[in-house]
């Protein structure tokens, strides 16, 4: 998704050395590889072991064999994964957040409420619990507080209401008996133009898979790892996503973060990204239409700073 927008932001040229923090199905680390031919580098993040399957496939080619580096691992650790395999630092940082289409397309892993599958979400099946564990032992409150929380759900009551009712009577383990449940605690399907399932699933899969704490670590560690002039570039999928990237962007590229009743500066904070999206880029028309999936999906850039960019801004007058 946006493919050109972010391989372009991301300036790849020969030689260069770059994080794809989210292989998936290897659309961007590809192109990545082909625009930084013959000697670019790009370490291969995933922690779903299919999509490092499919990474070590594609290492079989043999011009991208010693330049492509598959690691299963969290984007969390993506700081101490660069260093490990000797990568940092590095010139371009991307993160394509949320899941890939071969992991909506398997039932078996419980992400697509139209299809019957165990109720999963694991980006990595190792690790963690399933989504049932959280939809079967979470209490009505705190149900209602996630599907509120991480899916934005107007109808976050009624649904961990039903949810626990449900569940008194057997546990709930596939996504279409909750999915179910979800339409029924919403009144049916009629007149919406999502699926009642949606905000819900979305918001289990958020909270079973811990994303928002894996992003906001993800983003720290860019700044240990990316090198001066180094770009981060980050799509995000929905709301709470983008604003985790829009505020750290602002955070780092500002001269000052004291709060606004301080009228010196006393943080004495360095800005260490510079922005280069002003405005967030969206999908075009053409790309909107091929693929309705993308409708939501922004991209931000930003560059790293020299660490000695600027003199502290403390005790300037705000
Ligand atoms: C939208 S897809 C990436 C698609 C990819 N850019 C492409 O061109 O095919 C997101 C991928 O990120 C992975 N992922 C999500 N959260 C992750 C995390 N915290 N650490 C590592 N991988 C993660 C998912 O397993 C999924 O394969």
């Amino acid at each position: 998704m946006l493919l050109a927008e972010t391989v372009s932001a991301l300036r790849p040229r020969p030689g260069g050395r770059y994080l794809d923090g989210t292989f998936g199905g290897g659309g961007h680390t590809r192109a990545l590889l082909e625009a930084s031919a013959p000697h670019g580098i790009v370490l291969a993040l995933d922690a779903d072991p299919v999509a490092i399957d499919r990474a070590r496939a594609l290492q079989q080619n043999p011009s991208i064999a010693q330049r492509l580096i598959p690691v299963r691992a969290n984007f969390a650790d993506l700081a101490a994964v660069a260093r490990e395999q000797g990568v940092a630092p590095l010139d371009g940082i991307l993160l394509d957040l949320g899941l890939s289409s071969f992991q909506l397309d398997q039932p078996q892993r419980g992400f697509a409420f139209r299809h019957e599958g165990p109720l999963d979400m694991r980006f990595d099946p190792d690790r963690g619990v399933p989504a049932s564990d959280l939809v079967n032992t979470l209490s009505e409150r705190e149900l209602a507080d996630l599907i509120w929380r991480y899916g934005e759900e107007p109808g976050s009551r009624r649904i961990a209401r039903a949810i626990v009712r449900e569940r008194e009577r057997a546990p709930i383990e596939t996504t279409i008996h909750l999915a179910e449940i979800v339409t029924a605690a919403l009144g049916g399907r009629r007149g919406r133009d999502i699926h009642p399932a949606t905000r819900t699933f979305q918001a289990l899969r958020i909270a079973t898979n811990q994303e928002l704490t894996a992003l906001e670590a993800a983003l720290t560690g860019t700044l240990d790892v990316l090198a001066p002039g180094g770009r981060l570039a980050v799509i995000a999928f929905h709301s709470l996503e983008d604003r985790i990237v829009k505020r750290f962007i602002e955070r780092e590229s500002a001269q000052c973060v004291c709060p606004p009743e301080v009228p010196v500066c006393v943080c004495g904070h360095r800005p260490r990204l510079q922005k280069i999206t002003r405005r967030p880029v969206r999908p075009d028309a053409a790309e909107m239409d091929a693929n309705p999936r993308s409708r939501s999906a922004v991209l931000r850039v930003a560059e790293r700073l020299p660490d000695d960019v600027d003199e502290p801004t403390q005790g300037a007058i705000r």
